[in-house]
């Protein structure tokens, strides 16, 4: 039976609606919890790139942007508020020319290095090992570490792991010692290399593969430290990464997690990406066509893991992803781009998407933390904002650690035609260690609120909304509040019940029941 419901009117958007069969229905399998979502799907990646690290988050102690031992005080207070599970450093392409060495011991002294990725600037290496595993640390966030195969060496790669982790009488234990860290940190993911397809070596995947077992032989830590090791996988369509990596594991090296990386450009052409606001709404459809793209690759690629370790007993991790677009300001080489409702979309679905194939995927990194590609913070010297992106991550935090809750749509419709359409909505359900229930929804319709329909006994729901009238919609330096989440609560009269979600919305809601 369906009934009215009750829109309680902090939100006038969520227009009071009569349900009808019409409607687009969720059916939540309460009864059938399946994978925990490893919180750190939630993951986050900084890189030496632009103002990701310098400035973004470090701005040395004797700067007069406020800070703590050289860390901003603003940057660090949003980080916390997201309760990032998971920091990876240093990159990307510039993990693979960087040498550890050079960014510890007394800071006036540490080398002077031409960042050849990014913009050819000099890193002076103010920010090194010491600084980004403190920064974990104060965010109390798990640590993935991203070692140099490109241009390092197999004895560099196990002396930094060395220096890291060793509670010995060793001459490196000491020298991290002398350079104010005692004990040693905790190291929980270590890769070896990154896109050796690319910027990490322009290798075959059996070349790589060879290497990575040469490498991960001599990366060597104590038992009760041992990071999970990562190897650099493929991109986008690829599956021969994964087949011959899945394949290398059954010589019995130490492989825990294959490595993926997909970015959503909204032309799909890197000449010509598009722009990352006032684009026209062809370039909606196709943003959200190219992301929704990342479920075939990761059933194509899970299909294969299946085969080879149909335990799962090594992940699929997606350690890149996000929008990138074309650069409007600043240095090219810096990645600087703004951030609007499309990319809290796009954040969304993909999430809606890594939820589903929690069994394997036990990590996502979104690229990039802060100043880069599709950040959750954007820095201007003293200026602090957040994007649309951050609002999401923060709206979805009760999905950190819950079980992953299957659940069916009916009557879903399409946005855009033939394949060049979505699904209008994009949902996930999770239910938390303490029993709560949870349902996020995606509207990736620009143009038409949709009546969504819960099946089941529910009293109703009660979460944040982040929607707006512009398909652009997003934050500046003068107007950091222009877009941000609105609490959305909707409260039943009977089991069945209807509330409107607005075109392009993205709602979190506990379930009351
Ligand atoms: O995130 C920016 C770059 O994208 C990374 O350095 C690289 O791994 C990828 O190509």
């Amino acid at each position: 039976m369906v009934k009215r419901f009750l829109a309680v009117g902090i939100l006038c958007l969520s227009l009071t609606t009569l349900p009808s069969e019409a409607d687009v229905t969720v059916n939540i399998h309460v009864d059938k919890p399946a994978s925990k979502i490893n919180r750190n799907i939630y993951g986050q990646f900084m890189e030496h790139l632009g103002r990701g690290i310098y400035e973004g988050i470090w701005v040395g102690e004797n700067s007069e942007i406020p800070n703590t031992n050289g860390y901003r005080n603003d940057v660090l207070a949003a980080l916390k508020e997201l309760q990032v599970p998971l920091l990876r450093w240093p990159g990307g392409c510039f993990a693979d020319e960087y040498h550890w060495q050079d960014g510890i011991g007394p800071k006036e002294e540490r080398a002077k290095r031409v960042n050849t990725t990014w913009g050819g600037v000099i890193d002076d290496n103010r920010f090194g090992t010491h600084e980004f595993l403190d920064l974990a640390e104060m965010l109390n966030a798990e640590v993935y570490v991203n070692g140099n195969l490109g241009t390092g060496t197999p004895t560099e790669m196990a002396q930094w792991l060395e220096y890291m982790t060793s509670d010995s009488d060793s001459t490196l234990a000491n020298q991290r010692r002398a350079n104010g860290r005692d004990k040693p940190w905790r190291i929980d993911h270590f890769a070896i290399g990154n896109e050796a397809w690319g910027c990490g070596g322009n290798m075959t995947p059996e070349y790589y593969t060879d290497l990575y077992k040469h490498y991960a032989t001599f990366a060597k830590t104590p038992h009760d430290n041992t990071p999970l090791f990562i190897a650099s996988g493929g991109q986008n369509a690829q599956t021969d990464w994964t087949e011959t990596l899945i394949k290398a594991k059954k010589t019995g090296v130490k492989m825990d997690a294959i490595s993926h990386h997909y970015y959503t450009l909204p032309t799909g052409d890197w000449g010509k990406k598009g722009a990352a606001l006032d684009f026209p709404e062809s370039e909606w459809l196709s943003t959200m066509v190219n992301t929704v793209k990342i479920e075939k690759f990761l059933m194509d690629n899970i299909a294969i893991m299946d085969k080879y370790d149909p335990e799962a007993k090594v992940a699929f991790n997606v350690d890149e992803w996000g929008t990138w677009f074309d650069v409007s300001e600043g240095e090219p080489g810096f990645l600087y781009q703004q951030n609007s409702l499309r990319d809290a979309i796009v954040a969304a679905v993909n999430l809606n998407i890594f939820h589903k194939y929690a069994k394997r995927v036990q990590m996502s990194n979104i690229a990039q933390m802060i100043n880069v590609l599709q950040a959750m913070i954007l820095t201007d010297k003293e200026k602090m904002l957040l994007t649309p992106t951050y609002h999401v991550f923060k709206m979805h935090v009760p999905f950190q650690d819950a079980s992953y809750l299957p659940l069916t749509l009916k009557n879903n419709g399409k946005y855009g035609e033939g394949e060049n359409s979505v699904d209008k909505i994009s949902a996930s359900a999770a239910v938390t260690k303490t029993g709560e229930q949870w349902l996020t929804l995606v509207n990736l319709d620009p143009n038409k609120a949709e009546t969504i329909r819960l099946d089941g006994k529910y009293q109703g729901v009660k979460g944040q909304i982040l929607t707006d009238v512009k398909m652009d919609a997003h934050n500046t330096f003068d107007k950091p509040n222009n877009l941000a989440p609105r609490q959305f609560e909707v409260k039943a009269s009977n089991d069945n019940f209807a509330f409107e979600l607005p075109a392009k919305s993205v709602i979190v809601v506990k379930l009351n029941n």
